[in-house]
């Protein structure tokens, strides 16, 4: 994850069974470039050793307010002016209690109370617990002061009950903790719409026309949007599941991506139009299954809405062209006939770019010229689409 890239971070872990999946979370830390100290409270060390997080972090791991071998002597200081994140993953309930209060009786809490660094906090504990107006009002409490509450999901628990207290998944815990680095990044205080995935447009209750985008580019450029500090609305029909700290607006066909488009857009500073919007529908879906009867069956279809023809106002529009053939020529005429501000043009009949790869191919056409990027992964390419957008609101405000 290239947001968490060399950022330093605090992994606090509270004494939960889940304490093993933070042991995960620090190797996806420490995978993506982070530098994680660890501490572990008296709960903790319950569950799981200092040795497991030392292998994998190569760094500190402290449980101990009074240790006595740390050089500074003044060890919780140390670790909140380290750190850039404070993330606490599991969160129990009665840490959640100490965090609200303020206690300071051990490593954790002085550093929670010394530390600017924001707070992410990952929930996890038996449903009652989660549920009593106590956590509640303590969580209430931390979100007001500006920590970031990862929900826990609902599901099979330690004590063989289901129910909601589950600690969500390391990847979501971690796209947060990259939404939270990202705050002040360069679209701070930008919303930006994104949509991914091929239109659905249905044929009969059960069958649709639709094309081979997988969604990923556009999830990629909401992600990265996200990791720079901008407010994300990601419109999708792909059947992927949302990014964490990201606004998901589910649609199926063009028609219904086009009105939470217009609608997301009536306060947007940016529009990438990633998705693979079906240029046709079927003129009248039929309301029961299509029997098989005949040896042919004609479809008659109508012309869908050109959406980022017709979704236009005062924000950076930035399209895609899906080519087969003539990419540069079509490309250019798309960026003139749609008034953009980029288009990022690939040539989807390659092996290692444009649908369902994790890797683009791509060249950029814009009113200033013309650039052609390297193979790179979609994210990078998502990087290198911002990297414009950014130049183009900085032009736009000077
Ligand atoms: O989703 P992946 O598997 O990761 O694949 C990525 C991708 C190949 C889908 C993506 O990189 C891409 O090229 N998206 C645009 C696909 C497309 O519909 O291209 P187009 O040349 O047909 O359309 C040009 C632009 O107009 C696109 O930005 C499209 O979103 C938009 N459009 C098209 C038709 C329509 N009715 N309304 C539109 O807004």
């Amino acid at each position: 994850m290239i947001a968490l890239r060399g950022r330093r971070i605090v992994l606090a872990v509270s004494g939960s069974i889940a304490a093993y999946k933070a042991v995960q979370i620090a190797s996806d830390l420490f995978k993506a470039g982070a530098l994680v100290d660890t501490i572990l409270t008296a709960g903790a060390l319950q569950f799981i050793q200092p040795l497991s997080f030392r292998a994998i972090t190569h760094r500190l791991v402290a449980s101990d307010l009074w240790d006595p071998h740390h050089p500074s002597g003044v060890l919780h200081v140390d670790l909140a002016d380290f750190a850039e994140a404070l993330l606490i993953a599991p969160a129990t309930a009665h840490t959640l209690a100490r965090l609200a209060l303020g206690l300071a009786d051990d490593l954790l809490g002085c550093v929670a109370l010394s530390t600017h660094a924001p707070l992410v906090l990952a929930p996890a504990m038996e449903s009652r617990m989660w549920l009593h107006p106590a956590t509640q009002q303590h969580l209430a409490a931390l979100r007001e002061r500006g920590a970031t509450i990862v929900e826990p999901g609902t599901g099979h628990l330690a004590s063989g009950a289901s129910g909601i207290g589950r600690m969500a998944e390391p990847a979501t815990i971690l796209g947060h903790l990259a939404a939270v680095l990202g705050r002040g990044g360069d679209l701070a205080g930008r919303h930006v719409v994104v949509t991914a995935g091929g239109t659905r447009e249905p044929i009969d209750p059960v069958r649709y026309i639709s094309n081979r985008s997988s969604g990923k580019q556009g999830y990629a450029i909401a992600e990265a949007a996200r990791d720079r500090g901008a407010r994300v609305t990601l419109i999708t029909s792909a059947g992927l599941p949302p990014p964490p700290a990201v606004t998901a607006i589910p649609v199926e066909s063009a028609e219904e991506m086009l009105a939470a488009v217009a609608t997301a857009c009536r306060e947007a500073d940016v529009l990438v139009m990633a998705a693979a919007v079906a240029d046709y529908r079927v003129a009248a879906p039929a309301p029961e299954k299509i029997k098989k009867q005949d040896e042919r069956l004609t479809l008659d279809l109508v012309k869908n809405p050109d959406i980022l023809a017709s979704v236009r106002g005062d924000f950076v529009r930035v399209g895609f062209a899906a080519e087969t053939e003539n990419l540069l020529a079509n490309a250019a005429e798309k960026l003139r006939a749609k008034g953009l501000d980029l288009i990022v043009a690939n040539d989807v009949s390659a092996s290692d770019a444009g649908f369902a790869v994790d890797t683009n191919r791509v060249v950029f056409l814009s009113p200033d010229g013309v650039e052609s990027l390297p193979l790179l992964s979609k994210r990078e390419v998502a990087d290198r689409i911002l990297d414009r957008v950014v130049e183009r609101l900085r032009a736009r405000h000077a």
